[in-house]
């Protein structure tokens, strides 16, 4: 089926990691041409880099520093013109869990720095975008997480950070339509997924079982499941009339074992 993304410029932040390298490779696949940013792994995007010389440019940008976010987007306009997608996946999450009441407020700024405030500043200047490149179509997708939806225990400053990107996707749907007429903001939550960010979780059998517990496919996703459901989202010959929608990506999870029965206690 054609998607309709052949020559369609996206914008992909955190494509050097697990996910990102995937929705790059797909989009690619699909003839988009993709703008992938990475921090610090500028290696992870090699292969891409020399599969698709012409269809695929890497920026580095640290989505928490305004003016590497503006370059970015001035460099991508420059390469291959009008983005007509933005991907805002790139994320951090801490490894080791912290209670609130230990958790530095350092942690917590920088958190939803990265995650949160990292995304309106992609957004902003793939809005600054469409102001400079007057066009219908337009889609923006942000990357939220199952947490932002159910909460996590002793990672409040990540969940809160993806909580967030529910108000941000509902306000930027409104404001979208006075620059691209057909524009669209959606929201993609996936749930636990085997990539870097996880994996330390992932491979912990006794957490993996707790894990699965909560998941009625009794699976984690893969990058792939994350990636279809950014290119359908992407696609206006799919999803062009949705808009301001959340796709919870996660095998139907609906919440978290909060005790292991030992925990329950005898009192209950
Ligand atoms: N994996 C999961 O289980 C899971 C579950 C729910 C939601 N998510 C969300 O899905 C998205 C992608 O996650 P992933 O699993 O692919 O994680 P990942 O493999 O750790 O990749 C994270 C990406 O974000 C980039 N990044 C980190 N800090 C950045 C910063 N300050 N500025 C710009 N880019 C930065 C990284 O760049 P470098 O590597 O180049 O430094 C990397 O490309 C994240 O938003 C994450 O919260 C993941």
């Amino acid at each position: 089926m054609n998607l309709g993304l052949a020559d369609k410029h996206v914008l992909l932040t955190g494509a050097s990691g697990g996910i990102g390298i995937v929705t790059a490779s797909k989009l690619l696949d699909e003839g988009a041409r993709v703008t992938g940013t990475y921090r610090s792994a500028k290696e992870q995007l090699n292969d891409l880099c020399s599969r698709w010389p012409d269809s695929f440019a890497a920026r580095q940008m640290d989505q928490t520093e305004e003016k590497d976010v503006q370059e970015a987007f001035r460099q991508a306009n420059e390469t291959f013109g009008r983005i007509d997608v933005l991907v805002a996946n790139a994320g951090i999450a801490n490894h080791e869990g912290v209670a609130v009441q230990e958790m530095e407020l350092k942690q917590w700024i920088n958190t939803i720095n990265v995650n949160l405030t990292g995304a309106f500043l992609s957004a902003k200047y793939f809005f600054r975008n469409l102001e400079e490149f007057p066009g219908k179509s337009a889609s923006l997708i942000l990357v939220g997480s199952t947490a932002g939806l159910f909460g996590e225990a002793w990672y409040a400053d990540y969940s809160t950070s993806k909580a967030g990107m529910h108000g941000l996707m509902m306000s930027l749907k409104n404001e979208i339509g006075h620059l691209a007429k057909n524009g669209r903001v959606n929201l993609v939550n996936p749930g636990w997924t085997l990539t870097p960010m996880a994996e330390g979780a992932l491979t912990d059998s006794a957490l993996k079982k707790r894990i699965l517990q909560t998941i009625p496919m009794r699976k984690t996703a893969l990058p792939e499941d994350i990636a279809g459901a950014i290119l359908y989202l992407a696609s206006d010959e799919l999803s062009g009339h949705i808009s301001g929608q959340t796709i919870t990506v996660a095998g139907g999870m609906e919440g978290r074992v909060l005790y292991t029965p030992g925990e329950i206690g005898d009192d209950s």
